[in-house]
C-alpha cells in the first residue's frame, strides 16, 4: 500500500473506448489545472507505435473534449505507449522499461471484465505491484458470485487500499452535495427519518435508448447498469448516518452500513420494462427479456429508517434525461379543510443541472387561509463549469484518496440485495417508447402519492405528478 501521489499513470486497454471517450480528455483537463505532470503509458495490443497513440488521443479530445493545442501538447509530451499481449510477459517487461524510476504508478484496467485476472495476475508476476494502485471500472462483477471473485483475483495482487472502484456517480458533485447539504446543516438532521418522511424517490430517467451498446445491455440489463451501483450510490447517501470524520473510511463505513441493513430484494419488490424497439437494436435477441427499465422498492431495516418505502426507478427511453430524488415528509394534520394541503418535500435534482428545493406550502394574497405548494430554492447550479467526474476520480486515486470509491464490502452488498432478482424471470413489461415505463408500474411498485415525474428545462423547478 502507498500513500504517496502516483509518479506515472498506466492505462491498459488504451486504444479502446473508454479511453478514447472518457480518459484523454481528462487527461487534458488535469493538465490544464496543473494536476498532471507524470508519464501517462498506454499499454494495448493494436500493433501501433507512439506517434499512433498520440493522434489517437489528438482524435480523442477534439471529438470529446475541447481541443487546446498548447495544453494537448504538454499531454502529448508525457505519452508512452507499449505494444503487446496481455498474457506475454514481455509486454510487461517493455512496460517496466517505459516506467524507468516511477515507484508508485496508478495501473487503470480500462479493459474488459474478462481480462482483469490476467493483468493483474502478469503485475503480480512482474513484480509492478508493490508500491502500485489499480483502478477498475464497474460492472465489478455481474452478481455476488461473480463478484466475489473478481475481488478475491484482485486481493490476491494488491491489497484493498491499492484497489480504486469506479462508480463515476460517487465522482459527480451533485452526488457529494447531497452529503454536503445533509451534514453541513442542522436544520435537516430532525426531520431526516421515519418520523418525518413519508417516502423517497429516486428517479433517473435517460430519454434515449441503448445507443449501439445492445449486445453489452443484453448481458446487463438496467439494474445491474446503473440500478446496482449507482443508484445505490445515490441512495446511501442519502440514508447514511453522520460519519464520524471525512475521511475515506468513516465515509465508506456509512455507506457500506446502510446497504447492510437493506435485506435482498424479492420478485414482488421489482417491476420491469423494456422499451418497444429494444428487440429491434444491434446485438439485441428477438426474444430478450433484459429490461432497460426497472422500478424496485426498499426497506431499510434501521433505527432512522424502518418503515420508510425508498423507490427507486430508471430506465431508458424515457420522456427526458435527468436524476432526481424526491423525499417526501408526512402530510400536516388537514386542519384548513377546504383546500387539501400538499405534503412537504426536499427535493435534489442530480442532473441535467444541479438543484436543491425544499416544497413547502404558503397562504393566498387575501382572507381566505388557503394556499398552494411554493419551492424554495437553496441552489441551482447548471453544470457547465464542472469537473468532469473521470477527470475528478482519476486525480483523487492517483493521489491515493478512497473516499470516493467503491469498497469491497459495499460492493458484494449491493449483489446482496439485487441477486435473487437477476435472473430474468419475472414478467417484463412493455412500454412505448417517451412515456413513463410500463403502466403496471404505477399498479405494482408506486410511491404513496404517486410518482413524482421530474419536469426538465424549465427555469422554474417545477414538479409533477404522473
Ligand atoms: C453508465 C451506464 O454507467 O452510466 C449507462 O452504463 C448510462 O447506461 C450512464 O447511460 C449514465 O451516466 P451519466 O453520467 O450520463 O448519468
Amino acid at each position: 500500500m502507498t500513500q504517496a501521489k502516483s509518479d506515472a499513470l498506466v492505462v491498459f486497454g488504451a486504444t479502446g473506448d473508454l479511453a478514447f471517450k472518457k480518459i484523454f480528455p481528462s487527461l487534458q483537463s488535469m493538465v490544464r489545472r496543473g494536476n498532471l505532470n507524470v508519464p501517462v503509458i498506454g499499454v494495448a495490443k493494436s500493433g501501433w507505435n507512439l506517434d499512433q497513440f498520440r493522434q489517437r488521443a489528438k482524435d480523442s479530445i477534439q471529438q470529446h473534449s475541447q481541443f487546446d493545442p498548447q495544453e494537448f501538447d504538454k499531454v502529448s509530451k508525457l505519452l508512452r505507449y507499449v505494444d503487446g499481449d496481455y498474457s506475454d510477459p514481455a509486454t510487461f517487461t517493455a512496460l517496466i522499461k517505459e516506467l524507468h524510476d516511477a515507484h508508485s504508478p496508478t495501473f487503470y484496467l480500462a479493459i474488459p471484465p474478462a481480462l482483469f485476472g490476467l493483468v493483474v495476475e502478469q503485475l503480480g508476476k512482474a513484480k509492478c505491484a508493490g508500491n502500485a494502485r489499480v483502478v477498475i471500472e464497474k460492472p465489478f462483477g455481474r452478481d455476488l458470485e461473480s463478484a466475489q471473485a473478481l475481488n478475491k483475483i484482485l486481493l490476491g495482487t494488491f491489497d484493498e487500499h491499492s484497489i480504486f472502484r469506479i462508480d463515476h456517480y460517487l465522482g459527480k458533485s451533485a452526488v457529494r452535495n447531497l452529503r454536503y447539504f445533509r451534514f453541513a446543516n442542522t436544520f435537516l438532521e430532525p426531520i431526516w427519518n421515519r418520523r418525518y418522511v413519508e417516502s423517497v424517490q429516486i428517479t433517473m430517467a435517460e430519454n434515449f435508448g441503448v445507443e449501439g451498446r445492445g449486445a453489452f445491455y443484453e448481458e446487463a440489463g438496467v439494474i445491474r447498469d446503473v440500478i446496482e451501483n449507482h443508484m445505490f450510490q445515490v441512495l446511501t447517501n442519502l440514508a447514511m448516518e453522520p460519519p464520524i470524520a471525512d475521511d475515506a473510511e468513516s465515509v465508506r463505513d456509512e455507506r457500506a452500513k446502510v446497504l447492510r441493513a437493506i435485506r435482498p430484494l424479492d420478485p414482488h419488490q421489482v417491476v420491469r420494462g423494456q422499451f418497444r424497439g429494444y428487440r429491434n437494436e444491434k446485438g439485441v435477441a428477438k426474444n430478450s427479456r433484459v429490461e432497460t427499465f426497472a422500478a424496485v422498492k426498499l426497506q431499510i431495516h434501521s433505527w432512522r429508517w424502518d418503515g420508510v418505502p425508498f423507490f427507486i426507478r430508471a430506465g431508458k427511453m424515457l420522456p427526458v434525461t435527468c436524476t432526481e430524488v424526491f423525499v417526501e415528509l408526512r402530510r400536516p394534520p388537514d386542519i384548513y379543510s377546504d383546500a387539501p394541503l400538499i405534503p412537504n418535500h426536499v427535493r435534489f435534482r442530480l442532473s441535467p443541472e444541479i438543484a436543491i428545493a425544499l416544497g413547502t406550502m404558503v397562504m393566498d394574497p387575501g382572507d381566505e387561509m388557503v394556499g398552494r405548494p411554493q419551492e424554495l430554492l437553496a441552489t441551482h447550479q447548471p453544470q457547465a463549469d464542472e469537473m468532469d467526474a473521470y477527470e475528478r476520480l482519476l486525480g483523487e486515486a492517483m493521489r491515493g484518496d478512497q473516499s470516493l470509491f467503491a469498497r469491497e464490502d459495499y460492493v458484494e452488498e449491493a449483489w446482496r440485495i439485487v441477486d435473487p432478482v437477476l435472473e430474468k424471470s419475472t414478467a417484463v413489461y412493455e412500454y412505448e417508447p417517451g412515456i413513463w415505463g410500463p403502466e403496471e408500474v404505477n399498479r405494482l411498485i408506486a410511491p404513496p402519492g404517486g410518482w413524482h415525474d421530474p419536469v426538465v428545462d424549465s427555469r422554474r423547478p417545477a414538479v409533477a405528478k404522473s
